[in-house]
């Protein structure tokens, strides 16, 4: 159904108000939208100004009775005037507004002075749009809202539009406000980390001032992740845990630079506003052009921080993910990197792909090396030919090989760089982002490719379209390993470089698309050194992400647990390797193999090292782990025990129809003779019986062979978890 609504000389055409199971109303006679989800409410209207305002974000309401039409916070004093005291929804940089705005712009006759006011909007099924306006120019600024009822989730976007005759420059385009009620004492938490220790959970109380988390370096980063979450301190002192308490939480779907602000104000408005970064921004929209901004998510739970991890994981798997809900789970699989680094033939490939098929791996990955004078870091990027003294029959012998034994083939690829020492660079160093007659500086010997500019994007389409034409390529592990620097476009002009900053990812996605619209079957993992593209934005166009470069899998317990927090275990890649691994720590295999089987799991071991129990140890866990991926990839995580908290971590996967569950528990090291806590589980059917299956049963304290969920849940487990680094699985399997 479609509702349109619109405002001539300042009155709003009203129309009869749609009530009933809509997900999205517009109650006319309080000027006021209710966007309903499953479990929350998010209201917003048009006050006595005719500009867009918050009001309520949290758990859903039924009685529209109780909403009142909105009208703006009165202004405190002359240092803090309507513009800054009231909770804009969608407001510009303009008036008295010293708080941060979703949009900031100069006109071409230098005015910087922006006032939105409401104009139309219309409602269609779960989505609303709004389209605002400057009070003089004809500057257009249209909100886009989707519900999520299912999910829990709301999705804003706005569009920027020139309609004036002149050309303007757009300096900040947000995607939008969220608004916590008012008040103190809310908690921010957000990840942030680096190369090989990505997405470290840190918590820490809002103040009054701002706090920035962003990007400025072309792509998601290593660094912080657009994802941020926000609790509650309750009456009696409570905090929201991973059970309880209200959480707001949000993630942006932008892998280019972005920025977050979060914000309390001297009123005490807790606001987080999010977009394109507005560092070294300007993006000129000349009469008739648009600019989008990505995505903002946010959702709300008044049952903790694992209730609103669970919201993004079903929402992310659902409608973000390719595939939704008929996405198969991910193939078991196998990649040669840490095996062979550059060191790839073709002998050498079979004999590892052999040995993995043995072990039950599904789909076989060749890393970085097999292409141009690639024989280390220095030379051959770019050059997107197959190396004849690697592949002399190029690749097809060994991909009918490895299908052959019954796997499909992926393979390594870096679009989006160059080294100065291959043959693509001595033909075209204009290609990539460089300030003319300053130096270009080199990480990992490589430079990035101008992926804003068409010639470069329709070329790397090209070449990657013909490699998965002419071969059976099932998945590209797509890497990009380093940010952007000299971000120069040259080509472009002065007054438009700054689109740089857009235009290379939305390019970069248009790639992604088109080749995925070309090759329906294919399959991609982003990855960037690790984790360094890990957000909402590239999830929408791959199936998978490569979550660290660090495999080392104690490590890993916390690099996965703040991924978890944001991300889901379908889309988080997750290795076993050989020890010692980056830090030095060895662990025992089966750990190793258990840590990642919490995730989407793939073997990067050297393969021709291992031993025959290496191998019996491997095929055991990896049958095991077929067992139970669906229940971990797309089933309910519970976050038992913290690996920041204490020697024991322990995650509980609850499958979607409640029919199984597995539990890992993982003891870092034990004081001799001191047991490890006992393990109480989530998420069961307290009446429920289920078979209790052990991987290893001597490690289960009582040896039961069912229990109940009251039991499971209210008694819990015992694990006989001894020494260092042990590590076990329980399978839960409901009988009654
Ligand atoms: C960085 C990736 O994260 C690694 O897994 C590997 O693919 C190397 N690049 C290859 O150069």
């Amino acid at each position: 159904m479609i509702n349109r609504y619109c405002l001539c000389a300042a009155a709003i055409a009203l129309c009869a108000p749609v009530f009933g199971q809509e997900p999205i109303r517009f109650l006319a006679d309080k000027k006021l939208w209710v966007l309903d989800t499953n479990t929350t409410s998010y209201v917003f209207g048009v006050n006595e100004r005719n500009q867009l305002q918050h009001v309520y974000w949290g758990v859903r309401l039924w009685r529209d009775a109780d909403l009142a039409a909105v009208r703006t916070s009165p202004e405190w004093a002359s240092f803090d005037g309507v513009a800054s005291t009231t909770p804009g929804e969608y407001a510009g940089w303009g008036s008295n507004m010293y708080t941060e705005p979703c949009l900031k712009v100069t006109l071409a006759d230098g005015n910087r002075d922006l006032v939105l006011r409401y104009v139309s909007h219309q409602i269609q099924g779960d989505r609303l749009e709004v389209v605002t306006k400057d009070i003089q120019y004809d500057l257009f600024a249209t909100v886009h809202y989707r519900v999520y009822p299912s999910a829990g989730i709301i999705e804003k976007h706005a569009v920027i539009e020139n309609r004036t005759s002149q050309p303007i420059t757009i300096e900040s385009a947000q995607a939008g406000t969220w608004y916590v009620p008012p008040g103190d004492g809310y908690r921010l938490s957000y990840l942030n980390g680096r190369w090989a220790g990505e997405t470290q959970l840190v918590q820490e109380d809002i103040h009054p001032g701002l706090k920035v988390l962003e990007s400025r370096r072309g792509t998601t980063s290593h660094q912080t992740n657009p994802w941020f979450a926000i609790d509650a301190v309750e009456g009696d002192g409570a905090r929201a845990d991973e059970g309880r308490g209200r959480v707001w939480f949000g993630a942006l779907g932008w892998s280019g630079s972005w920025r977050l602000t979060v914000e309390q104000t001297p009123h005490q408005q807790v606001r987080v506003t999010g977009g394109y970064n507005t560092f070294d921004f300007a993006y000129p929209l000349n009469p008739g052009e648009r600019l989008e901004t990505p995505p903002f998510y946010g959702g709300f739970t008044s049952n903790g921080f694992g209730e609103a991890s669970r919201m993004l994981h079903r929402f992310t798997r659902e409608f973000i993910l390719p595939g939704g809900h008929s996405a198969k789970v991910r193939p078991v699989l196998y990649n040669s990197w840490e095996a062979t680094e550059f060191n790839v033939d073709e002998p050498g490939q079979k004999a590892l792909a052999e040995k993995a098929a043995k072990i039950g791996v599904e789909r076989f990955v060749m890393d970085d090396g097999w292409f141009g004078a690639r024989n280390d870091d220095h030379a051959g990027l770019g050059d997107w030919f197959v190396n004849p003294k690697k592949f002399p029959n190029g690749l097809q012998p060994l991909i009918r090989y490895v299908n052959s034994l019954d796997m499909d083939f992926g393979i390594w690829v870096e679009p989006e760089m160059v080294n100065p020492n291959s043959d693509l660079y001595r033909k075209h160093p204009d290609w990539v982002m460089n300030f003319p007659g300053r130096p270009r500086t080199e990480a990992r010997n490589q430079l990035v490719l101008n992926m804003a500019r068409d010639d470069v994007k329709e070329y790397t389409f090209e070449w990657l379209d013909k490699l998965v034409t002419e071969n059976n390529i099932a998945f590209l592990k797509w890497d990009m390993n380093r940010n952007f620097s000299e971000p120069g476009w040259p080509e472009a002009g002065p007054a438009s470089e700054k689109k740089i900053w857009v235009k290379y990812t939305s390019n970069l996605y248009e790639i992604i698309d088109r080749l995925r619209a070309k090759h329906p079957k294919l399959e991609i993992e982003s990855c960037s050194g690790g984790g360094g593209r890990v957000d909402l934005g590239i999830m929408k166009r791959v199936d998978e992400v490569w979550t660290s470069d660090n495999t080392e899998a104690f490590d890993r317990l916390r690099i996965q647990e703040g991924f978890s927090y944001a991300y889901p275990a379908q889309g988080m890649m997750a290795w076993v390797t050989d020890v010692p691994n980056y830090n030095g720590r060895s662990t025992p295999l089966a750990y190793r193999f258990l840590v990642a089987m919490m995730g989407s799991l793939g073997i990067g071991n050297n393969l021709n090292k291992w031993t025959n129990d290496d191998y019996a140890l491997a095929t055991q866990m990896i049958a095991y782990y077929k067992t139970i991926r669906g229940t971990v990839q797309q089933g309910r995580l519970y976050r038992l025990f913290s690996p920041r908290l204490g020697e024991l971590t322990a995650n509980q996967y609850v499958s979607e129809d409640g029919k199984q569950s597995v539990l890992f528990a993982f003891l870092r090291g034990q004081q001799y003779g001191r047991p490890a806590p006992t393990i109480r589980l989530r998420g069961l059917d307290e009446r429920g019986v289920y078979r209790v299956k052990p991987l290893d049963g001597s490690k289960l304290v009582e040896k039961l062979e069912t229990a109940s969920g009251a039991y499971l849940q209210s008694h819990g487990l015992n694990l006989a978890l001894t020494g260092d680094y042990d590590g076990t699985s329980v399978l839960l399997e409901r009988v009654e």
